[in-house]
C-alpha cells in the first residue's frame, strides 16, 4: 500500500474513531472457507475491516481506539508462506498497512484483557465470530474477577457496525472511481457477452465472455456469481447454472458484474437472441423498460428505496393489466399485491464493497431518505414461469430485468451504468455493431 492509499484509511479510522470517545472497537477479519479437502475457496475480506484498514489478508483482527489501530495478524511464515502465498506480517502491518501497533493472531487471547481493561464502552457485534465472542467474554470474566483490585470492565457494549455502515453508505470520491472503473470493465463484459447471444450458443459461453473481460482488466472476478438465462430460466430469479442453450426468440437475462478494488457494479441487461426483440418478449420488454424509466425518475435526494420501489409496482401493475396478464383494476392489484406473482423482488438495493451492500432501507421505522453520494441499484423485471396457470400462453416462460447502478447527486441522480444500452433499438444496434 502506498503512503496516499495509508492517508486515505488513516482519515476514514479518524472519523470512525471520533465516534468510539474512550471506548475500544473489535473488527474480525474473514477467515479462509474450506471448499473441498484440502483447498480453500478464494479469500476475500470481511468488507467493514477492508473499508478500514485496507488489509485483505485472512485471519485478522483489528483492535480500534480514536486514534490508534491495532492490529493482529498471521506472522511471516516461510514454510506456509511458500504454499500459500505472501503475508505482510507483523512489520508489514505496522510499515505499509499503518497499524501503530500489530502482533500475531495466535497473542489474541493474551492481549484482550489488558486492551479491554482500558475502555469504558465495548464496541464489538455479538454474534458475528463465535470464536471472537468466547475470547471477549473470557476476557471480560478475568477482569470482573479482578475487580475488587480496582481492574474494570468496559460498562456498555455498542455495535461498531452501525458506525462503519453509516459511512460506507455515503461514498467517498475515492471509491466512487474504483466504482466507475467498475461499470466500464462490466460495459465491455456485457458487450462481449450480447454479442455471443446466438441461437445455439450454451449460457456458460457468455458467461465465460464475461469472466474474461472481469479478469482481463484488472477486476477480481464477477461480484457475485453471473446470471445468464435463456427463455424460461430468466423466471428463476438467482439462476446460475448456466448450462441452457439459446434458442431462436427467446431473450436471454444477463446480471452481471466485476469487482474492482472491492467493489460490486450489479448490472443486468436482457438481451434478443439472435439480435431483434420480437413477439411477446418485446412487449414484456418494452413494459419494463418503462417501469425503470419510472422509478429512475424518483431517484433524488429525500425519495427512499421504497418510493422507488412503489413507483415500479405501480408501473408494472399497469403493465400487466394492459398486456391482459392480469385482470381487475389497479387499486386492487396494488391493495392485494396481486402483482407479486409476476413481480417478487424489491426495486433497489445499495451498492458498494458488498453488491447488496450495508444500510438498512430504514432508519428506526421510517425509510431510509436517499442522500448525495448513496449508490444503489434500480432494478425492475417481470417474470412469467412456464407453468404460471393464470397467465395467458404467449407470456409464459419469459423472464425481464433491467438493472442499473444509481449514484445519488444533489439535485437527482447520475447513471452509473449509463453505457450499457437499454432502449430496444440500442440494445439491437450494439449487439450488431
Ligand atoms: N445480482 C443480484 C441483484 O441484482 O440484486
Ligand atoms: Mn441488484
Ligand atoms: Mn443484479
Amino acid at each position: 500500500m502506498d503512503e496516499a492509499a495509508r492517508q486515505i484509511y488513516a482519515a476514514r479510522r479518524r472519523r470512525f474513531g471520533a465516534q468510539l470517545g474512550e471506548g475500544i472497537a473489535l473488527l474480525p477479519g474473514a477467515k479462509l472457507v474450506r471448499r473441498v479437502n484440502d483447498v480453500d475457496h478464494v479469500f476475500r475480506q470481511q468488507s467493514d475491516l477492508l473499508y478500514l484498514t485496507g488489509f485483505a489478508h485472512p485471519d485478522a483482527v483489528a483492535v480500534l481506539f480514536a486514534e490508534k489501530l491495532v492490529l493482529f495478524v498471521q506472522p511471516r511464515d516461510r514454510d506456509a508462506e511458500t504454499w500459500t502465498g505472501r503475508r505482510p506480517g507483523i512489520e508489514g502491518a505496522v510499515a505499509e498497512y499503518g497499524a501503530d501497533e500489530a502482533y500475531g493472531i495466535a497473542e489474541l487471547p493474551a492481549r484482550l484483557g489488558p486492551l479491554l481493561e482500558s475502555a469504558p464502552s465495548l464496541f464489538h457485534r455479538l454474534g458475528e465470530d463465535d470464536a471472537l465472542d468466547r475470547l471477549v467474554i473470557d476476557a471480560l470474566r478475568g477482569i470482573r474477577r479482578r475487580e475488587r483490585l480496582g481492574a474494570r470492565a468496559p460498562r456498555t457494549l455498542c455495535d461498531p457496525y452501525e458506525i462503519v455502515h453509516d459511512m460506507r453508505l455515503i461514498k467517498l470520491p475515492e471509491e466512487l472511481a474504483a466504482m466507475r472503473r467498475a461499470q466500464v470493465i462490466t460495459r465491455d463484459a456485457h458487450l462481449a457477452a450480447a454479442r455471443s447471444a446466438h441461437p445455439g450458443a450454451f449460457e456458460y459461453e457468455l458467461e465465460a465472455e464475461l469472466a474474461h473481460v472481469f479478469r482481463r482488466f484488472g477486476g477480481a472476478g464477477p461480484a457475485y456469481p453471473s446470471i445468464v438465462a435463456t427463455g424460461q430460466n430468466a423466471t428463476i430469479l438467482h439462476y446460475t447454472e448456466n448450462t441452457s442453450e439459446l434458442c431462436d426468440g427467446e431473450v436471454v437475462l444477463i446480471d452481471a458484474g466485476v469487482e474492482y478494488e472491492g467493489y460490486a457494479a450489479d448490472v443486468t441487461r436482457t438481451y434478443p437472441v439472435g439480435g431483434t426483440f420480437r413477439g411477446a418478449a418485446r412487449d414484456v420488454y418494452a413494459s419494463v423498460l418503462a417501469a425503470q424509466h419510472a422509478a429512475l425518475a424518483a431517484v433524488r435526494p429525500g425519495s427512499s428505496l421504497d418510493e422507488v420501489h412503489d413507483v415500479a409496482v405501480r408501473s408494472l401493475s399497469a403493465a400487466l393489466v394492459e398486456l391482459g396478464i392480469l385482470a381487475g383494476g389497479l387499486d386492487e392489484i396494488l391493495g392485494e399485491s396481486l402483482y407479486r406473482r409476476y413481480y417478487m423482488h424489491r426495486t433497489g438495493h445499495f451498492l458498494g464493497l458488498d453488491v447488496h451492500d450495508v444500510g438498512s432501507r430504514f432508519v428506526g421505522k421510517e425509510p431510509r431518505a436517499l442522500l448525495p453520494g448513496m449508490v444503489i441499484t434500480v432494478e425492475p423485471g417481470l417474470y412469467m414461469r412456464s407453468d404460471e396457470e393464470g397467465c395467458p400462453e404467449a407470456f409464459r416462460g419469459i423472464g425481464v430485468r433491467i438493472e442499473d447502478d444509481v449514484l445519488v447527486t444533489e439535485d437527482g441522480c447520475e447513471l452509473l451504468s449509463h453505457e450499457v444500452p437499454k432502449e430496444l433499438s440500442d440494445v439491437e444496434a450494439w449487439m450488431r455493431a
